[in-house]
């Protein structure tokens, strides 16, 4: 008999009435620059080589006026000098430090004289001769209110401002040369041009050459062949990419010359660096290139560019996080080196810090970072997406599994996969549609052919409350009789090539023009493509896929655009090559966002993006391969983008290219299941792989994988809440949960799943049947499955046979999940609701619970459902408001009417892990609601088991 009574107290409102082998294939590396085939990235490599060499002797040419400082309102403002030397006038640039609430300093370098656009262009280029200064209107959404407490100590040689928390933080801004600390707890956390790498080309007319006698050919001798146009030098500068620049078949023009940027940042005593997705490559960083790019058959572990680029850095050492933020849209290379600190000679080294340092290097564009102090990872995330905005809460139907490959041929095709998928009792949640399924790869058309009834394909998913996704991308087929682009011709919407005409090139319908989404006639216009007299064929269950945004164009240099192409306001294409993919899929949003009234959360997938994609949408990693290696590299991909603010990310389950073996297949949907956005895709030339074809028993066991997912749901909407309103990552890192456990400051291949105390460790290696996991001290966990505990502190062994995924839970934490199989996640929507809970030592655990319609914007007006569950002192469970500040739930206008219709939902099971021993056996449960009707309380079954664990059945 049990001798204590579990008392449920309820509060109103609460839910509960209580063989493959690797690929061959690889990356073209002749298709994409090195650093020295890259102008600017050679030049400041060239530059810091000299810089280093020079040592001591070395003094950086940048000094601040100290005359023109002002400290005002939360700026400090001043000009910077850039000596030339020989007698030449300095160049001036204008320098503004913002100090922002709560302890974040945004540093801003420009050029007064392309400001002033007191500039000449070459070629009768018509580009704008500014520095690009619109990224922030792309990119920034949120918080930048001037720190009210920031002080600033102005003398000849340097300028001190305290700010921050208790303006306990300082920059000591240097004089003479120009550089910049950030101190927080009495230690210089981050220096900016500490080594002297700074440099900003200012613009120069070109000076032309003439030949010099020793220069011409002599008898006999070959004639080279000379460039057009031979510029002088100046101090010795390598100058022969500052006005022309080849690549491949590819000249570009530069009208506006040499105008990259760079700085050295370093982090003193920080030996990891992680973020700046994306990149194919492990979690803490190496040195990286941004500028995205459809980079075919990508490599693992490379510095090479891929489609997207984040510049969030973050530093991290034992209990102290610090991260800066690059924002600019250009290339963008980062150079990453760790350095021991020099230490007493006498200790031989021993406890000597190792410093990283790095060397960002833009094409051109402003000097603008954000600089953030930490002190912990969450810190930095929530205050850089406070600035470039959360990611948005998804419909609760796309954080399911979705069903994709190039092509489904026939609707008859889509509708077929559809059945099996329900006849093999397979959830799914979307069906994909690749290019293949328009007329000629005109967008916004179907082959009337293969595709001639797509509204009855929708209605058939539409009665399981599945749904489709199309294909969009922004080439437009140059094609006679082709409204879209008869329209975009007419009303000159494309992106222009440098002579500023409409701008033409070779993408998967061939001849193609490009929209350009930094025009807003062209994003009207957009608009107008996609309402439902416009798109026809589409229901109210179509949703969208742009791929192809960074714009990858099969015939330009490096598969994407000629810099020199222009864009609306007559910017480069240069200056905001990085931005490109954001805007499109912006667009695409925009336009989704307008295609029903009320307005729907559009679900839109991209693969090219920037900072502030995240606000619109989910990514994947792109082409991928069916690999052992890319599974591996699939999931410090994923956290990478997690920890940058972009956390609906996934990867191609089962990889783009070529045919996993069953096991890869089987594994690669283990670790999908826990992939914030889970798509199993494969490429056209593939064997078909629908987990109903792979035969026994690996369908069974991807069921149960995909059902796992389902099962979850709860703990996933509640997580993507939770990023919704903090920024916060949704699978996370080891450094990142536990920022003071060095020994796992390298992990990138086991992750938690938000809150949820969930720790995840996918097989990613051939013919495993354990793993091994490391758990940081002082904690237990236990198994998923069997309940098993773990004790923390060190690797444990755990069982990983093929039907096993590797699946801990650390004590303390209430995960709501939903155990009810069904053919969708919609179908599951008035399910109740099981709540697992992992009791600590002391009896303890906590837990959340977030719900609203899934699908609609009625959360804003509270309509949601968000619960706080505690269990205490091995008693008693609690569920009560959650009240974030953000969201207190019961207010807002649809709040009642929503808690009414949610009134039949409830709690059906808990199940409690580590239970007291005292409980073995059978006993009753007191359930309680807090001011309802079932006050005097109710009884009901429960019964606990040896294994520490109890059951509560249904009440
Ligand atoms: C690109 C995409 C891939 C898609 C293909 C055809 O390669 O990355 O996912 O299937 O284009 O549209």
């Amino acid at each position: 008999m049990l001798s204590s009574v579990i008392r449920v107290q309820l509060l109103p409102l609460l839910l509960v009435t209580f063989a493959i082998l690797e690929s061959a294939v690889s990356v073209k590396h002749e298709n994409f620059k090195t650093c020295d085939q890259s102008g600017f990235c050679k030049r400041n490599r060239a530059f810091a080589d000299h810089v280093t060499a020079s040592g001591s002797s070395w003094a950086s040419p940048y000094t601040v006026l100290p005359n023109t400082v002002k400290i005002k309102n939360g700026f400090v403002t001043g000009t910077i000098l850039k000596s030339l030397g020989d007698g030449q006038p300095s160049i001036h640039l204008p320098l503004s430090i913002h100090f922002q609430e709560p302890g974040v300093a945004r540093i801003t370098i420009d050029e007064a004289q392309r400001q002033k656009g007191d500039i000449e262009l070459r070629h009768g280029s018509p580009a704008r001769k500014e520095r690009y200064t619109e990224v922030d209107k792309w990119v920034l959404v949120g918080q930048s209110e001037s720190d009210p407490g920031m002080k600033g100590e102005f003398s000849q040689k340097e300028t001190i401002v305290s700010y921050g928390p208790g303006n306990g933080y300082k920059a000591i801004i240097r004089h003479s040369p120009f550089s910049v600390d950030f101190v927080r707890d009495d230690q210089v956390q981050i220096k900016f041009n500490g080594n002297g790498m700074m440099n900003l080309e200012h613009w120069r007319p070109k000076v032309e050459k003439e030949k010099k006698g020793s220069e011409e050919a002599k008898e006999g001798e070959e004639i080279k062949e000379e460039p057009k146009e031979v510029s002088t030098g100046e101090h010795g500068e390598d100058e022969s990419t500052w006005w022309e620049e080849s690549f491949g078949e590819n000249t570009d023009s530069k009208p506006k010359g040499p105008e990259s940027v760079a700085m050295d940042i370093t982090f003193p005593a920080y030996e990891h660096v992680y973020g700046i997705p994306g990149h194919a490559g492990p979690l803490a960083l190496k040195e990286t290139r941004l500028y995205n790019s459809d980079v075919f058959e990508y490599e693992m572990d490379s510095p090479m560019t891929l489609y997207g680029a984040i510049p969030l850095m973050y530093a991290h050492r034992k209990q102290s996080s610090v991260g800066v933020f690059w924002m600019n849209a250009a290339e963008t290379w980062i150079d990453i080196e760790k350095q021991k600190q020099s230490s007493n000679p006498l200790s031989l080294g021993i406890g000597a810090k190792t410093d990283t340092k790095t060397h960002w290097i833009s094409e051109n564009g402003l000097i603008d970072i954000f600089v953030f102090l930490g002190p912990e990872p969450k810190d930095i995330i929530q205050q850089y997406s406070a600035r470039t905005g959360n990611t948005q809460l998804p419909q609760e139907f796309s954080i399911g599994y979705h069903q994709c490959r190039w092509n489904y041929v026939t609707d008859e095709d889509v509708k077929d996969v559809d059945n099996k998928m329900t006849r093999h009792h397979i959830p799914y949640d979307v069906i994909w549609l690749d290019i293949e399924y328009t007329d000629g790869k005109k967008y916004f058309t179907w082959d009337e052919h293969t595709f001639p009834d797509p509204l009855g394909m929708q209605k058939q998913l539409d009665a399981s409350q599945r749904k489709l996704v199309a294909i969009i991308d922004p080439h437009i087929k140059n094609e006679a009789n082709y409204p879209v682009v008869e329209a975009l011709k007419s009303q000159d919407l494309g992106i222009h090539n440098k002579d500023n005409n409409l701008y033409e090139g070779w993408c998967w319908p061939g001849s193609s023009y490009w929209i350009d989404c930094f025009n807003p006639a062209a994003r009207k216009w957009w608009d107008s493509l996609f309402t439902y007299q416009s798109f026809k064929g589409t229901a109210s269950n179509l949703f969208l896929w742009n791929d192809m945004n960074e714009p990858s164009v099969f015939n330009g240099p490096e598969t994407t655009m000629p810099k020199d192409n222009l864009h609306h306001g007559n910017w480069e294409h240069r200056d905001i090559h990085n931005l490109n993919g954001l805007t499109f899929h912006n667009a695409t949003y925009e336009a989704m966002l307008k295609r029903d009234h009320p307005a729907k959360r559009p679900f839109v997938l991209t693969r090219s993006y920037y900072s502030g994609s995240q606000r619109v949408g989910a990514m994947w990693t792109g082409d991928n391969q069916a690999s052992w290696s890319h599974l591996q590299a699939s999931i410090p991909m994923i956290l990478s983008m997690n920890i940058a603010g972009f956390p609906f990310a996934g990867a191609d389950v089962g990889g783009f290219f070529g045919n996993p073996s069953k096991e890869l297949l089987t594994r690669w949907y283990q670790a999908g299941a826990f992939y914030p956005f889970f798509r199993g895709h494969a490429h056209i030339d593939t064997r078909r792989r629908e987990p109903y074809l792979i035969g026994d028993p690996y369908t069974q066991i991807i069921t149960q994988a995909l059902r796992l997912r389902y099962q979850l749901l709860p703990a996933w909407y509640t997580a993507f809440h939770t990023a919704s309103t903090s920024g916060y990552p949704i699978v996370r890192p080891h450094y990142y949960v536990h920022p003071s456990d060095e020994a796992g400051f390298g992990l990138d291949d086991q992750f938690y799943l938000a809150d949820t105390g969930l720790l995840i460790k996918p097989v990613v290696t051939e013919g495993a049947t354990t793993v091994d996991i490391y758990l940081p001290p002082s904690s237990t966990y236990y198994d998923y499955f069997t309940f098993k505990p773990y004790t923390g502190g060190g690797t444990v062994t755990i069982p990983a046979p093929l039907d096993t995924i590797p699946l801990l839970m650390q004590a303390g934490h209430i995960i709501p999940r939903k155990d009810r199989p069904r053919r969708s996640s919609g179908l599951m929507r008035w399910d109740p609701y099981t709540l697992l809970i992992t009791l600590d030592e002391h009896g303890n655990a906590e837990g959340e619970l977030y719900i609203d319609d899934g699908e609609s914007f009625d959360y804003r007006d509270g309509a949601f459902i968000h619960r706080r569950f505690t269990f205490s002192a091995g008693r008693e469970l609690r569920s009560s408001n959650f009240a974030s500040g953000i969201d207190v739930q019961g207010s807002g206008k649809k709040a009642k009417e929503y808690a009414k219709r949610m009134s039949g939902v409830g709690v059906e099971k808990v199940i409690i892990v580590n239970a007291p021993r005292t409980w073995e056996g059978r006993g009753t449960v007191v359930v309680q609601e807090e001011g309802g009707r079932r006050r005097g309380g109710q009884r009901c079954s429960f019964s606990a088991g040896r294994r520490g664990e109890a059951r509560i059945g249904r009440w």
